[in-house]
């Protein structure tokens, strides 16, 4: 047996962001969750930070750490996805506020304290939003880069171009500088884009399996997804919303249901129209070094098979 993962989630909870987190607390034998840092993204800080405790409440997992981080992108006026999420992040089915405390460091602080204090390249990153947090951490204190054990992101696209403008994914868009200083850094990189996401829909069935459960974290995850998907259904036609943000952990614990390629990624951040694009160099026309793996494909029913199984486990 191996030893779990130590991670730290990044994100802006966000529906998807909250089935990310339960799979991840779901699955100790994988994955310690060091800490879960919250930051402004698809909805504003306060909220974010707040659903994440909620959702840990949901999880049983009363004592996992939350912190809050940066409430703003480095140099830009937050964008938010309430036309997604709905006005709480959460919407879907009614909650009660969290009871579980917030810590009082800094997300920020946590990060550079962790990376500082555990053996050098054993602490992954799971960043499930803009990067805002983790780049600030880069930039206060870049000694720790070299520590991290890989970062996993959820974020950008290259064959299905964007979701909040034609060009750009909404993590990167939102903070296309701190993505430039992520994706810069030399850090192991892996991308979960939209080009792999867009192939692991919540189907009818696929949702009624979360259901029938018959457990509240099942309950739950139905709901979520029930409503998060009458954006993208009405959006592309598809049959179900993309699940963006599990894919993350998921790779953390079955790496073999997905496969990419380790190519170039650069970050558009002066583009009139195509701020916050992820410049994929998919075919290789450039002698740019490559610094990403970036993911293209996913066995969409190995992927909800995992999450079904783990969340019954809550
Ligand atoms: C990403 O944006 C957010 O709305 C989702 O939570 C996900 O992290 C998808 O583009
Ligand atoms: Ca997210």
């Amino acid at each position: 047996m191996t030893t779990p993962r130590k991670i730290i989630i990044d994100t802006d909870p966000g529906q998807d962001d909250a089935v990310a987190i339960l799979l991840a607390l779901a699955s100790p034998e994988d994955m310690e969750v060091l800490g879960i840092t919250a930051v402004a993204g698809n909805v504003p800080l306060p909220l974010t930070q707040k659903n994440a405790r909620i959702i840990c409440e949901l999880a049983g997992k009363r004592d996992t750490k939350v912190f809050a981080g940066c409430d703003a992108p480095l140099k830009r006026k937050l964008v938010t996805a309430e036309h997604v999420h709905g006005k709480t992040g959460l919407d879907g089915p009614p909650m009660a506020d969290p009871t579980m405390p917030l810590q009082s460091q800094h997300a920020v602080d946590f990060i550079i304290h962790t990376l500082r204090r555990e053996p050098a390249k054993s602490v992954t990153l799971c960043p499930l939003g803009p990067l805002t947090n983790i780049a600030t951490a880069f930039q206060r204190a870049p000694d720790i880069v070299e520590r991290v054990q890989e970062i996993v992101l959820m974020g950008g696209a290259y064959f299905e171009v964007g979701n909040i403008t034609p060009a750009a994914e909404f993590n990167i868009y939102v903070d296309p500088e701190a993505a430039e200083i992520v994706f810069k850094s030399d850090a192991p990189i892996v991308v979960m884009p939209l080009d792999m996401t867009h192939q692991a829909l919540t189907t009818k069935p696929r949702i009624e399996a979360f259901r029938a459960m018959g457990t509240e974290a099942g309950r739950m995850v139905a709901a979520w997804t029930d409503f998060f998907e009458r954006f993208d259904v009405a959006k592309y036609g598809s049959e179900g919303a993309p699940l963006h943000d599990p894919t993350v952990i998921a790779y953390l614990i079955r790496p073999d249901l997905f496969s990419g390629r380790y190519i170039n990624v650069e970050i558009e951040t002066k583009g009139e129209f195509t701020l916050g694009m992820t410049v994929a160099d998919w075919w290789g026309v450039t002698d740019r070094a490559p610094n990403a793996m970036f993911i293209r494909t996913v066995d969409a029913n190995g992927f909800f098979d995992l999450l079904a199984e783990r969340i019954a486990r809550l």
